[in-house]
């Protein structure tokens, strides 16, 4: 029985900022965001989105009744988690109508926990053929004004449908994962910020890469010729580049152009939005199977996902007959389109507000959301309140 992903849903929100802009205000040459880091516009978060509302924005993008009958299982992949003990899982099956007699749980190790959610969602799924999981992947990746990070920020959600029969991306079952407890990335309980050492989170993320894909192709008995495209976490664009070229560094000729082809495709959208942690190896995902062109039926894609702190893994999967017809590449080029252009001065404004860390009430302005968006419109009795506009 083939397992996979039967259906992808994304969220970002309204506002973004320009990347050349940003670099004119932090007097940085513009071309070292746009090509050095590769990132074309960052999405900004305002208060009244969070992890939850935009997992729920997400999921009701594809969700439909015969869904929310078979869901019967909520994994919530964030590091941006909005409560210590209730999970994001819980209020997401709550505002999209999902049938009561699921389990809902969170999952954390930085940009990792999608993966792990879609791992779990496959043995859930392979003892009940006629269940279906939603996994989501939802952050905001906030390193703060004037910091090394700041061109790497970014936020967003992808949820996805994971069922037997899958009609977009059968998962293989072969796959290789690994621990190691080193502090390349992380974000105390105390800080509204990550904390990171940039160019070591970058090397840990290649040396996870490497270690992973060899064991991968001893254990698959599969090299590069068998993968149509890569797909990687994206922090920034730049980042899947360098893993691209890790990887091809020896291949053939017809395989690293094969593969390199389709890198601009695969991190279209993660350009526009930048990083969005758990999701965004599922955005990078969701950008080639939406940009690229139409991939044969069967083809394999390789996929290398990496949390900070660090857990890495290399999976694989074959793409379904048809899938194009189930992508909803119209509404993500809407999405990104319809966004509105923040100043610089509105953007730093945004990113310096937080929810009151006492008891204090607060209401949130919710005027902008769009009909039918899921939003954080206030905090009352400590209790978040989520509406749908
Ligand atoms: N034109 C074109 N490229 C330029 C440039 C210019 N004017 N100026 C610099 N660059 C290039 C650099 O050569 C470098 O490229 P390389 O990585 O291929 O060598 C790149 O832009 C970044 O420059 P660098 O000086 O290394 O930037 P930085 O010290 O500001 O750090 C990060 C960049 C990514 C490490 C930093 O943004 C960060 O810490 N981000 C968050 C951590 C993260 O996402 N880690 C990923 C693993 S999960």
């Amino acid at each position: 029985m083939e397992i996979g992903i039967d259906k992808i849903g994304f969220y970002t929100p309204d506002v973004f900022i320009d990347m050349e802009k940003l670099a004119e205000v932090r007097g940085v040459d513009p071309a070292k965001y746009t090509i050095g880091i590769g990132q074309e516009k960052q999405a900004v978060a305002p208060l009244s989105q969070d992890a939850v509302s935009m997992a729920a924005n997400a999921a009701l993008e594809v969700l439909d009744e015969e869904d929310r009958e078979a869901i019967d299982f909520v994994l919530f992949g964030t590091e941006s988690g909005v409560d210590h003990s209730k999970s994001g899982a819980v209020w997401v099956h709550h505002l999209t109508d999902i049938q009561k007699y699921a389990r809902s749980v969170e999952l954390k190790q930085a940009c990792y926990s999608a993966t792990a959610a879609i791992k779990m969602a496959m043995g859930h799924i392979s003892l009940h053929p006629e269940s279906k999981v939603l996994v989501l992947g939802t952050d905001i990746a906030k390193y703060g004004l004037n910091t090394g990070g700041e061109p790497t920020q970014g936020a967003g959600a992808v949820a996805m449908i994971l069922s037997a029969n899958p009609r977009i991306l059968a998962i293989d079952t072969d796959s290789v994962s690994m621990t190691e407890d080193i502090s390349d990335f992380w974000r105390p309980l105390h800080s509204d910020y990550a904390y990171v050492d940039g160019k070591f989170s970058n090397q840990a993320y290649l040396n996870f890469l490497t270690e992973v894909w060899n064991r991968y192709k001893e254990k698959s008995q599969r090299d590069l010729s068998d993968f149509e495209a890569l797909c990687f976490h994206v922090p920034y664009t730049k980042m899947g580049k360098k893993a691209l070229k890790a990887l091809t560094e020896n291949a053939s000729e017809e395989d690293a152009a094969r593969l390199m082809g389709y890198y601009e495709p695969s991190v279209f959208y993660n350009k526009q939005v930048g990083n969005i942690y758990t999701g965004s190896l599922y955005l990078s995902l969701l950008s080639l199977l939406e940009q690229g062109p139409e991939l044969a039926e069967n083809a394999r894609i390789g996929l290398f996902s990496y949390g900070s702190g660090a857990v890495g893994e290399f999976f694989s999967g074959t793409v379904k007959p048809g899938y194009r017809e189930h992508m909803l590449k119209e509404e993500h080029e809407a999405l990104l389109s319809n966004r509105r252009e923040l100043t610089i001065e509105e953007y730093e404004n945004i990113l310096q507000q937080a929810l009151p860390k006492d008891e204090t009430d607060v209401e949130l302005d919710t005027q902008e959301a769009a009909a039918g968006t899921v939003v954080l419109s206030g905090v009352h009795s400590n209790v978040r309140n989520y509406t749908k506009k």
